[in-house]
């Protein structure tokens, strides 16, 4: 569904160029949960960028349903690492913003944002303002945002990277839960192995900049995940490989 296709990156400024990205190939196939997982600074954040057509890639292209991406992808749905939601729309409002723009049924996709509201746990919050939910909370609320008019294509840039590790936890169960049900396609950033390896049909392990591919590592494990599933040989197997990975790049050191 989603092809880089040899991608590689140099963004230009007045204070010289920087080398973001490197010989990228990689195919995403429908319905698919992929995980990029890399050091800070490897080109993560860009190649999600250029996988939806809003950066254009430097080298190689981008096929989109075998179709050369040339303009933005329409039907996608974008979480950042920060919530951005507006604070002056309460939590149900800024899930219904996307219904707004495109233009969609609104009784239809109201009912649609509360029940993915209910999934992650936010029913009773819906008429709360941002400034009076938690980060958590807030996140839930983003992500809600992202999935309410049923994208094709997901985007999550570091989506838990401000949150504490038990609600970090709590929202990867729930989002693998939605998931299974929307069955999006999803590309997936994170600095955290774990969460790579628990919510992922594929790793894909990226070097230090410019950003190539180190390895793609296909993830076997029965899903639903669950909090028991770290404790498996098969989960440990997987982490031990991708630390390996990470120690032989320099970015690990076990002394
Ligand atoms: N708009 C831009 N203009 C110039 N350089 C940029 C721009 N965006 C990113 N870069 C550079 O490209 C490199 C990759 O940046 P990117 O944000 O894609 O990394 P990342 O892997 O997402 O990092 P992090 O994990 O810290 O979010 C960095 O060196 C950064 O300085
Ligand atoms: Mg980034």
């Amino acid at each position: 569904m989603l092809r880089f296709d040899n991608v590689g990156m140099e963004y230009r400024t007045f204070s010289g160029s920087t080398k973001a990205l490197e010989n990228i190939n990689l195919d995403v196939k429908s319905g698919e949960f992929v995980s990029i997982l890399g050091p800070s600074g490897c080109g993560k954040s860009t190649l999600l960028f250029i996988g939806t057509g809003l950066t254009k890639a430097s080298f190689g292209q981008v096929l989109f349903h075998d179709q050369p991406l040339t303009d933005t992808v329409n039907n996608v749905g974008f979480v950042f690492q920060d919530h951005l939601l507006l604070e002056w729309r309460n939590a149900i409002n800024n899930v219904m913003m996307q219904c707004e723009f495109r233009d969609l049924d609104k009784t239809k996709y109201l009912e649609k944002a509360k029940k993915l509201m209910a999934t992650v746990g936010l029913t009773g919050f819906e008429d709360k303002y941002p400034h009076e939910l938690s980060g958590g909370m807030q996140q839930r609320v983003s992500i809600c945002r992202a999935l309410v008019h049923g994208p094709e294509l997901l985007m999550m840039d570091e989506p838990f990277g401000a949150l504490d590790a038990l609600t970090r936890e709590q929202i990867r169960m729930d989002l693998e839960r939605i998931w299974m049900e929307e069955k999006n396609t999803v590309l997936f950033v994170t600095h955290d192995i774990n969460e790579a390896i628990l919510l992922s049909d594929r790793v894909v392990v990226m070097t230090p900049r410019p950003g190539t591919i180190r390895e793609i590592i296909d993830i076997d494990l029965p899903r639903p995940r669950k909090l028991s599933t770290t404790e498996t040989p098969e989960f440990y197997h997987y982490h031990k490989h991708i630390t390996q990975l990470f120690t032989e790049m320099g970015l690990l050191r076990d002394e």
